[in-house]
């Protein structure tokens, strides 16, 4: 998402899912929620759906699985979705996403799937750990994983898909995909991936990438105690407090900018070319995370505490969407002959 987007994405349908996995951190909020609330205030339409049914394929307890739905939807809204612009809806609510899966099945090719990065990285861990049958732990789910992104993506007519560059290979399948059914009979929208320009990679506290799956996140709305001692545990080197040392460079920094004001940061680049202590750093980015996030933090809580609302919303999401799927399942149905 750089400075041209807005202009590129005017008259776009633009569309993304969200798998509801594991509580939202600041990782997701910096590279994903921002900048999609941001580019829904230019696109033409805007479609943002909880892929409750991706999330199924590692998912398999049920109370997560409903706790993380409304999590999710909870989070979104609370950082500034509106409703009224974006159509939020749950992927298991459209029927028509599951009945076009299975139509694109029937035009992808399996070694399309052989090749997917996430599929093959299962493999290649069975392999390097010397299990037999290398298909181990790979359920239809996983493998046929980018079809059923497909249909989420075809259906909708979009253009641009917003997404990390780990999901970039399954937006190129979605569009290889389309274009096979193209060739016999018209007329899918070809979608393309949207990847940050300079999405940064919020480190987590261990230096690594912030990601659940390394346990070093900082959870979207901790209390502000929390949020506090969190971001105190943030690793830094031992240089001395006096020592000058590079913005450029420094994880700490990159984070401050996502949070803080122009003004600010400029005067936090000062202390860092002048020599500034760590603690003082992360004392700053604290106060700077905790101005922007108590109101939303607030407004999470009060979601979550009032499911009810979020089912409404859902549902009247839903409901529109599905006006927009069932014309294009019946395009598709005629198309290729079933009515
Ligand atoms: P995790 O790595 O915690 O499993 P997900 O894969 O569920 O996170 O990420 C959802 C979205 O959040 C991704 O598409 C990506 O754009 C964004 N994201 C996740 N972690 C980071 C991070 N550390 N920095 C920037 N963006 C991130
Ligand atoms: N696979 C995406 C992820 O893991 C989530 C997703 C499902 C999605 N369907 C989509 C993203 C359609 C964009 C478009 O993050």
């Amino acid at each position: 998402v750089d400075a041209k987007t807005p202009a590129k994405i005017k008259s776009k349908t633009v569309l993304t899912g969200v798998k509801p996995t594991g509580t939202p951190h600041i990782g997701n909020y910096v590279g994903a929620i921002k900048p999609a609330i941001a580019l829904a205030a230019s696109a033409d339409k805007t479609l943002l759906f909880i892929a409750d049914y991706h999330a199924l394929t590692t998912e398999h307890d049920p109370k997560q699985m409903r706790a993380q739905i409304y999590e999710v939807a909870a989070t979104w809204l609370a950082c500034g979705l509106d409703p009224n612009k974006v159509l939020l809806y749950r992927q298991s609510d459209i029927p028509e996403v599951f009945e076009l899966s299975w139509a694109l099945a029937c035009f992808t090719p399996k070694g399309a799937m052989n090749r997917a990065h996430a599929y093959k990285a299962i493999v290649q861990a069975n392999i390097e750990k010397g299990v037999e049958e290398v298909d181990a732990g790979v359920n239809m789910g996983v493998f046929t994983y980018p079809v059923l992104m497909a249909a989420d993506i075809l259906l909708f007519d979009a253009d641009l898909v917003p997404v990390g560059k780990d999901q970039q290979q399954h937006v190129e399948i979605a569009r290889d995909v389309a274009s096979s059914v193209n060739h016999l009979y018209g007329d899918l929208r070809l979608p393309a991936p949207l990847i940050g320009e300079e999405t940064a990679i919020v480190p987590g506290l261990d230096g690594r990438k912030m990601s659940k799956s390394y346990d070093n996140t900082i959870p979207l709305f901790v209390d502000s105690k929390r949020l506090r001692k969190l971001v105190m545990r943030f690793v830094t080197d031992s240089s001395p407090p006096e020592a000058p040392k590079d913005p450029a460079t420094s994880s700490l920094f990159m984070l401050y900018k996502e949070f803080a004001t122009e003004e600010e940061i400029g005067a936090l680049r000062k202390r860092y070319e002048e020599g500034v202590a760590w603690g003082h750093v992360k004392e700053a980015l604290y106060e700077a995370m905790e101005r922007r996030l108590a109101e939303p933090r607030r407004v999470y809580a009060e979601l979550l505490a009032d499911e009810a609302r979020i089912d409404k919303l859902l549902a009247e999401g839903a409901e529109k969407a599905r006006v927009i799927a069932g014309a294009t399942m019946k395009r598709v149905r005629e198309a290729i002959g079933v009515r």
